[in-house]
Parts: structure tokens; sequence; C-alpha cells
């Protein structure tokens, strides 16, 4: 078992900095989850930590000792890749096997089939230990890659979107069943997506991350409660949070150029003068807007329908008033019709307030 912690990393391909001066301790036994669009960082970052990379600045330390000079085998990592790098005319069992016939390990025969049927059997693929792995589906295939890493028992576990070639279907299986492992394992994982579903429901931390740099850490709640940034208030929620312009006057928020005027909270005035802004964008959630076929009290604007998807468990309704397009989502049974002028009623507690400037959370 063991921690991870990157200090100031930084790592340039032809000077541009693929990683940017990094800092993260990934906790003992944590699941944390790197999440960022594609070109951010993540893979280079797992692969320096795994040592196929080698950084050009800062320490990489697993369990307090700096790996800077350890070799890939020594570090005890075990890497599980979004492509499936199994040998294809071995059979699963061999291809399980194989990790652990290495040189430096010689481990009995007695002792290697015993570790074999106890992976097969926390990954459920005791039935296909005997059938060659050009024969197997994608799933399959990945869960032999997942038991190739764990066969070893390493002390951490390093995945790059293991689950990103599989069918939605079995993505939502396989997530389950890689927390369960986790559980289960009580092993430090460092896992690499660039779904937010996929880090929201499996990560204990997530790192959002944009062009090598890190956005904010947090508890998936942290992330979504409170972006840090505009970056990742968008990244992260779907449909994705509305971002509006708004200018404050005599203590009220005038959006979208006065389209809508609404009145802020106190703790958001506040924030607000203490960061002497008067232009910000103002952020609402689809969810954060209550839809209602009268007027309401206050912060409730008429806007037109003028288009609904249904999702199943909700709609989302896509309102539209001059320019200005918002996303709401409501519940299935309102009988919404396209064309209808509805009242969206910012629920202005969950509201959140970024410098128009440095994309930065005020408050
Ligand atoms: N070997 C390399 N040579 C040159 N540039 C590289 C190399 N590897 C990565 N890069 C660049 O570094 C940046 C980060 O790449 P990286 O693969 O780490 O991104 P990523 O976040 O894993 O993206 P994805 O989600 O697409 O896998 C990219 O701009 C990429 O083009
Ligand atoms: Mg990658």
């Amino acid at each position: 078992m063991a921690n991870i912690k990157l200090e100031s990393l930084t790592k340039r391909f032809d000077d541009v900095p693929a990683l940017d001066s990094i800092n993260i301790e990934v906790q003992d036994k944590e699941f944390f989850v790197l999440l960022g669009p594609t070109g951010a960082g993540k893979t280079t970052m797992l692969r320096c930590v795994s040592g196929l990379e080698k950084p050009e600045e800062g320490t990489i330390r697993i369990d307090g000792e700096d790996v800077g000079e350890v070799s890939i085998a020594a570090r005890d990592v075990a890497f599980v890749f979004q492509y499936y790098t199994l040998y294809p005319h071995m059979t699963v069992r061999e291809n399980l096997e194989f990790p652990l016939r290495s040189r430096l390990r010689r481990y009995e025969q007695a002792k290697i089939d015993r570790r074999v049927e106890e992976v097969a059997e926390i990954l459920h693929i005791t039935r296909l230990l005997d059938r060659k792995s050009v024969h197997l589906s994608g799933g399959e295939m990945q869960r032999v890659g997942i038991g190739r890493a764990i066969v070893r028992q390493p002390k951490v576990f390093l995945m790059d979107e293991p689950l990103s070639n599989l069918d939605a279907k079995l993505r939502e299986e396989m997530r389950a069943e890689l927390a369960r492992l986790h559980y289960q394992l009580g092993s430090t994982f460092f896992y690499v997506t660039h779904d937010q579903t996929e880090a929201m429901t499996m990560g204990d931390r997530i790192a959002v991350m944009h062009e090598g740099t890190i956005k904010q850490i947090g508890t998936p709640q942290d992330i979504y409660y409170k972006p840090a940034d505009t970056f990742v208030a968008k990244f992260v929620g779907s449909p994705p949070i509305n971002l509006i312009e708004g200018t404050l006057k005599d203590g009220n928020l005038s959006l979208s150029g006065g389209q809508m005027i609404c009145c802020p909270t106190e703790e958001q005035l506040k924030a607000l003068e203490s960061a002497g802004k008067d232009k910000v964008i103002f952020g609402i959630r689809p969810e954060d807007i209550l839809i209602t076929q009268e007027e309401g009290d206050s912060n409730s604007f008429p806007m037109n329908v003028y288009f609904n998807q249904s999702m199943g468990a909700e709609d989302i309704l896509n309102l539209k008033s001059d320019d200005l397009i918002l996303q709401a989502t409501v519940a299935p049974n309102l009988d919404i019709q396209v064309g209808q002028t509805v009242y969206a009623n910012f629920q202005m507690d969950y509201a959140h307030l970024f410098d128009v400037d440095t994309t930065k959370r005020i408050g």
C-alpha cells in the first residue's frame, strides 16, 4: 500500500509543457481520479509516475521514496491501458501467469496457479481461463487486462481510461466492478478519464486538469458545488451549467445586457464587494432553474420553450429570450409544449459567480 506525491512535476515535449509544475498528493488506499479533456496531460502524468517517461523537473515519491532514479520494475506499480495489451495467442491463464513468471520473482508453479485462480474469481473470468485471448469480447479482454495488473499485487494501480473502449452498458457495469475491486483490494488507484460521470461516481477525490495544469482538486461534491473556475464548472455537469455575463448595479445583477435583473443573496453581494468586481460571469446549473407556469416572487423570468429533449427520468428544456439561451431540467410529467412561455426561476442560493477576467470563482 502506498501514497503518491508529485511535487512541481514538469514535463515538456518540444518546449511545450505537457505538465506544468504539478502538485498532487494521492493518499494511501485512495481512488484518485485525474479528469480532463483530450491533450490535458493525463497520460503523460501516469507515464511519469510509472517510470515510462522522465520529467524535466520535480519529484515523484511513492511511499515517501523519491523514485526519480528507480527503474520501472522496481517502482512496483501496475499500469492498465486504454487498449487491451494481451498476448492474443496465449490463453487467458497464460496471460495472467505472465507477470508472475518474471525472472526477478521465481515463484513456484503452485503459487502461480493459486494466484491466477484467485484473480480470475475476483474478476469473474474463471470460466474463460483456458480460452485463447483472441476469442474474447472487448469487455472480457478488459477484465483480463485488469487481471494482469492485479495478479502481482503492486503497491499502486495506474489506470489510463481502461473503460473508454467499451460500449455504454458494459462501461457502466465495469465502473461498479472497478469500485468494488478497489474496495476489495484496498490499494491505491490513480485513475485517468475524460468522462465526468466516471470521475464523479468512482473517485474519492478528483483532480481536474487542463492544458498541463491542475484547475481544482477536491471531492466530487467540492468539484460540482464549488467549482474553482468556469472551466471546471463547464466540464463537470450534464447538461452543462448556464453561464451568463452580468454587471452589478445598485445591488442587483443585470444579466445578458439588462434582459434579466436578479437579486443576489447577501452572501453573494458581500463576496462581490470584497472581490471589488462589478463585471462577473453568472453561473446556474440546469437543475437550479425552477420552471413554473406562473410568474414567481423574484428572480423569475419569462422565457420561450423552443426545444424539449426527453431523457426518460427528466426533460431538458431549451429556453430562449432574445439571444439568450438557457437549459433547465424538469420532471418529465410537466406537460410543457414547445412554443409555450414559462417562467425560469433562478434559485439564487445555488448560483455561482466568477471573475470575468480571471474566470475564477468569487466567494
Ligand atoms: N511523445 C510525445 N511527443 C510529443 N508530444 C507529446 C508526446 N506525448 C504527449 N505529447 C503532447 O503532450 C500533451 C499531453 O498529452 P497526453 O497524452 O498526456 O494527454 P491526455 O490528457 O492523456 O489526452 P487524451 O485524453 O487524448 O488521452 C498533448 O499536447 C500531446 O500532444
Ligand atoms: Mg491519454
